[in-house]
């Protein structure tokens, strides 16, 4: 079949092989289909979608068009999370190193930040000396030897997601279950991990506004990566506040460093983390899937418990600073960094005007601010300002006192740090009575151990 049948069949409604989805990847990796064809498929794909044999067949044929990973045999084993993407959403940076401190190994390629949602990528970036760009043999003998390596996506690594990627982005064509299925999953897939788990966000800050929605891309990815031999859970969690203390690629990782260090000297349920309730449920709870799905818990209750007792120890603060150090982390000057205050040129507070509880505060707001401050990125070529973004946020449930602090606003000048401060203060909604924020988890999508 050619490039024009292939798009005529899926326009009408039709079904392709899996010997033309491999044809189609190959020839888009090898450049013999235009990209005014490849658009036409994708578009023809948004509006029709896609059976699930046909998703699994391109998702294969994807991962296979570059380079796959495989493990030496060990007692550890290899596993990851992926997110769909959010506001403040840091959770990879404290799981992986807690993964690993829990005798795991996590080949994490991640992805950078895109419109409001944040990419782990650019916050590593903002390290001194991190590097995100390993070759596949250190990032293998990283993994190996610390346990944990979180890089990006290379040249070889499932170069037609790169390709489609950038096309889809470029047509409107990125919302379309199957198309972010298969996206997500041929990464994943060529990490060679025997299980995963993931963490689709659900609300007004994430791609997936409504849980129809975020169910049904949860559902797609997790039969899929389940038929290939992955032991896989999906989670349907709350994208409506952002998660943490701060927004913003610094800002992310001090609030990472601050969280790994105030639970390596506390216990469970402490004042010091009372702050990150929100991001200490979702690190726990996907680290707990992952005990569960190895094997090496027999229950959720008990996968918490040890996921806990590992949590608040001084072993994942430890493999943190051992994995930044690895990827070429100068750890004095990181220190140094947390030293201070700011590393951006103005800050700026935002009070409360009256006295009650906190009953909102607008992740999508957050998040469009950071963007805008030049901490995220309107197109995949921007830079990003890693300085800038929003710190010391309070949670929804918190009481305030007017005049207390809300948030701080981190900026690259007066004018602009002003400007964001304003627009802040329509994020946060305070009321006369307490709301007691439900926690992130809304749906356990599936409980599912194949093999
Ligand atoms: N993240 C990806 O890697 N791919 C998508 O299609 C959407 C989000």
């Amino acid at each position: 079949m050619n490039a024009l049948a292939w798009i005529e069949t899926k326009r009408d409604g039709g079904v392709l092989s899996d010997a033309d989805w491999r044809a189609f990847v190959r020839a888009v990796v090898e450049g013999t289909v235009p990209d005014y064809q490849i658009s036409a498929l994708l578009m023809a794909v948004y509006f029709r979608g896609l059976s699930e044999a046909e998703t699994a067949a391109l998702t294969l044929a994807m991962r296979d068009s570059g380079r796959t990973f495989t493990w030496p045999g060990d007692s550890r084993p290899v596993v990851d999370k992926h997110s769909t993407g959010g506001v403040g959403d840091k959770v990879s940076l404290p799981l992986a190193p807690l993964l690993a401190a829990l005798g795991f190994r996590v080949p994490m390629i991640s992805g950078r930040s895109l419109g409001i949602t944040g990419g782990t990528l650019d916050k590593l970036e903002s390290i001194p000396g991190c590097r995100t760009r390993l070759p596949p043999e250190a990032f293998q003998a990283q993994v190996q030897e610390v346990g944990c390596a979180i890089v990006g996506q290379t040249e070889d690594l499932v170069p037609a997601d790169r390709k489609l990627y950038a096309l889809r982005d470029a047509t409107g064509t990125v919302p379309s279950v199957p198309l972010i299925t298969s996206s997500i999953l041929s990464k994943k897939l060529a990490e060679g991990i025997e299980a995963l788990v993931l963490d689709v966000k659900c609300g007004r800050a994430a791609f997936m506004r409504d849980l129809d929605s975020a169910g049904a891309l949860a559902h797609s990815m997790l039969r899929l990566a389940t038929a290939c031999g992955v032991r896989t859970t999906a989670l349907v969690t709350a994208m409506d506040h952002p998660i943490g203390r701060a927004a913003g690629n610094w800002l992310e990782v001090k609030d990472t460093h601050e969280f790994l260090v105030a639970c390596a000297e506390s216990r469970p349920g402490s004042d010091r983390t009372a702050g990150w309730n929100d991001l200490e449920r979702l690190v726990v709870e996907c680290a707990a899937h992952l005990l569960r799905l190895t094997g090496r818990a027999g229950g959720m209750d008990e996968a918490r418990e040890q996921v806990r007792a590992c949590l608040y120890s001084p072993e994942p603060l430890r493999v943190w600073r051992r994995m930044l150090a690895t990827q070429g982390a100068d750890l004095d000057a990181f220190e140094r960094a947390l030293g201070r205050d700011t590393l951006a040129p103005c800050v700026r507070e935002v009070h409360a005007v009256e006295d009650g509880w906190v009953t909102d505060c607008d992740a999508r707001i957050v998040g469009e601010i950071v963007r805008d401050l030049g901490g995220g990125r309107r197109k995949a070529e921007d830079s990003v300002d890693a300085r800038v973004g929003v710190d010391r946020l309070v949670k929804v449930g918190e009481k305030v006192h007017r005049g207390d602090l809300l948030a701080r606003v981190h900026g690259p000048d007066a004018e602009r740090t002003r400007a964001a401060a304003a627009r802040l203060e329509k994020a946060f909604r305070i009321g006369t009575s307490r709301l007691h924020p439900a926690g992130p988890i809304l749906w356990e999508v599936g409980v599912t151990v194949s093999r």
